[in-house]
């Protein structure tokens, strides 16, 4: 996106109605030291020592703790997961600011054609589902008419699912769509149509009973497609397009949003969903053909906190419950598990048991938890000490990643009643995992801390270099005020700083004082990537503690020059110019008076 000076200011006003201390307030408890504000970092798992900080005057915030910093518009990004842009609109209407267009005309004219090809494409793929529906009904639809009443669905289901029937032919739909003003190009690029080698157009769906996929707003955006016969795959459904994103959608959920559940049931097929809409559960979904995404238990989450999972009872199912069960428990989603038995997927069994009995296998679904430990203890004789043993372990690991403590409460309880083992031993081995866990975590971020400095230093780590980092670190802050600058200016340059960020902060930092401007630290923010904005913030807002700024310069300044003489001199000596190496000796000796 091109910045122009509109943008600029939009930026400014956002960060100016948007005091960081108030905004950081509401995620974390700051307590004020000297001219800042200290606090445990709101971004990382910090419980030891407050790690970060605040500063009122300069707007900014810096973690040492895990290197993040930067504006109200960083610590919303990183807060809350979000790009720039929906970082200000965020702050923007927190703070009543109205959000201008700041779109080119070439990019709303672009943004306005994949509108409008949507637009179309929702069209075609509504005509296309008129079409299947149609011929369910006339003639040579009588196979999956019959098909579908064999299957125990009603009138009414089909017509509220809209399922319909593509003709055992080659172009039917192709044919008819072009009647309509479809070109074969749009059909192709819809998913409906192929390309033959010769250029013309043929239906990718024949012979089939069609189950048109509904987004959340009603638009059909692309088909499943189940065969009739029994030599050819099971299933054919739309590829993605433009308006079909798989991971995104959920079978039926156009409808089982609605509903007064209070939960999703999901299952894995089709004719699972569309059966137990038939039978009364409305809040029936099925992910499409693959396995549940992420994505998918976050569209969920917009609706309802709670799922059970009904896969088939086959041993893909079981393996399909055990990821989606984490995912959705990722997701802070409430998860039971209904084991189907005596049929092989929920729309046999509520087709041979009747929907009371599914019913009562809802209500009595076990919890996720429940149903990992059942498998585990299938593997253990706990009759048998060392084999009981092993058990808790296993178990003691599940429970260790339980958030909530009343829920690994009942849990812990549950287990002590099995093995006959008290209740706090098992609390306590659970402590110990989640403690060792933690510890991992703690000595990870230690590890990255290290790995960044590395980094940043060209992977040196020896500790003369790191005195130096931080004594330009130290130097950079100080020198963003004039006075300080004035007095060390003659006799350093930006030069003199570590490449990479440190020398490009002096560069810009030399520059404003060249040019007589009061450094803007959001303006210099502004000229580094999102990334090293932790960095830039830590070293312009650190309030060092010191009340004589230009005699505290001293000493950085000191460090810098030997360090870059010491490299000069091993240069040199590795050329062996011997006159300038003695030269430079002198200088040094006197620097050190
Ligand atoms: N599926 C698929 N492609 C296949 C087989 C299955 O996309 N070749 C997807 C479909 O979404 C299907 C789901 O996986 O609905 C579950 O498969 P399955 O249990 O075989 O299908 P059902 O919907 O139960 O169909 P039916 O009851 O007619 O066997
Ligand atoms: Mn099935």
């Amino acid at each position: 996106m091109k910045q122009s000076v509109d943008f600029q200011d939009f930026i400014d006003e956002v960060i100016a109605k948007n005091d960081i201390v108030d905004l950081i307030s509401q995620y974390t408890t700051l307590k004020r030291v000297g001219s800042r504000y200290q606090a445990l970092c709101p971004l990382h798992n910090d419980k030891k020592t407050p790690s970060f900080s605040v500063s009122p005057d300069k707007q900014l915030f810096h973690c040492f703790g895990c290197g993040a910093g930067g504006t109200v518009i960083h610590f919303v990004m990183a807060k809350e997961n979000l790009d720039f842009m929906e970082a200000v609109k965020l702050l923007a209407e927190r703070s009543g600011i109205a959000i201008p267009d700041f779109r080119s005309s070439a990019e709303k004219d672009k943004a306005n054609a994949i509108h409008e090809k949507k637009k179309r494409m929702y069209q075609m793929n509504a005509e296309a589902a008129r079409f299947f529906f149609s011929k369910l009904t006339e003639s040579g639809g009588e196979v999956a008419l019959s098909y579908l009443r064999g299957r125990g669905l009603s009138n009414s289901t089909i017509k509220s699912f809209g399922i319909g029937f593509a003709p055992d032919t080659w172009t039917s739909l192709v044919d008819f769509m072009k009647t309509k003003g479809y070109t074969e190009a749009e059909l192709v690029e819809g998913g409906l149509a192929k390309k033959r080698e010769n250029g013309t157009a043929y239906d990718v769906f024949r012979g089939r009973v069609m189950f048109p996929i509904i987004d959340l707003r009603g638009n059909v955006i692309a088909f499943g497609g189940r065969t009739l016969v029994d030599n050819q795959a099971k299933y054919l459904n739309s590829p993605e397009t433009l308006v079909y994103k798989k991971k995104e959608n959920l079978f039926a959920m156009n409808i089982a949003k609605n509903s007064k559940a209070g939960q999703f049931l999901l299952m894995e097929g089709y004719m699972d969903v569309v059966s137990l809409h038939q039978n009364g559960f409305d809040n029936a979904v099925a992910s499409l053909g693959t396995a549940f995404t992420p994505e998918q238990a976050e569209v969920l989450k917009r609706y309802a906190d709670k799922a059970v999972l009904c896969y088939d009872a086959d041993e893909a199912g079981q393996k399909a419950t055990d990821r989606a069960g984490e995912i959705l428990r990722a997701a802070d989603i409430k998860t039971r598990v209904l084991t189907i038995s005596d049929a092989k997927d929920p729309d046999e069994y509520i087709n041979t048991k009747g929907k009371e009995m599914f019913e009562h296998m809802v209500t009595s679904a076990e919890s996720f938890i429940e149903y990992k430990i059942g498998k585990i203890e299938k593997q253990y004789n706990l009759d048998d000490t060392v084999e009981k043993i092993e058990f808790v372990e296993q178990i003691a690991k599940i429970l260790a990643n339980i958030k909530n403590d009343v829920e690994r409460e009942i849990y812990i309880k549950k287990i002590a009643r099995k093995t006959d083992i008290s209740p706090e031993s098992i609390k306590t081995h659970v402590a110990n995992i989640a403690l060792k866990a933690r510890r991992g975590d703690a000595l990870k971020e230690r590890r990255v801390e290290k790995r960044e400095f590395e980094a940043r230093t060209g992977g040196r780590q020896d500790l003369e270099k790191m005195r130096v980092f931080n004594a330009e670190k130290l130097m950079l802050n100080l020198i963003s005020e004039r006075d300080v600058f004035l007095e060390v200016s003659e006799r350093l340059a930006p030069e003199d700083f570590s490449e990479g960020l440190h020398r490009r902060l002096a560069e810009i930092i030399f520059d404003c004082h060249k040019r007589d401007e009061k450094i803007n630290v959001l303006k210099v923010l502004a000229q580094f990537p999102e990334e090293e904005a932790g960095c830039v913030s830590e070293i312009l807002s650190d309030d060092k503690n010191v009340d004589n700024r230009k005699e505290a310069a001293k000493l950085p300044l000191k460090i810098i020059k030997a360090y870059q003489m010491k490299q000069e001199e091993k240069d040199l000596a590795e050329g062996g110019d011997t006159e300038k190496l003695q030269e430079i000796m002198n200088r040094l000796k006197k620097d050190k008076k």
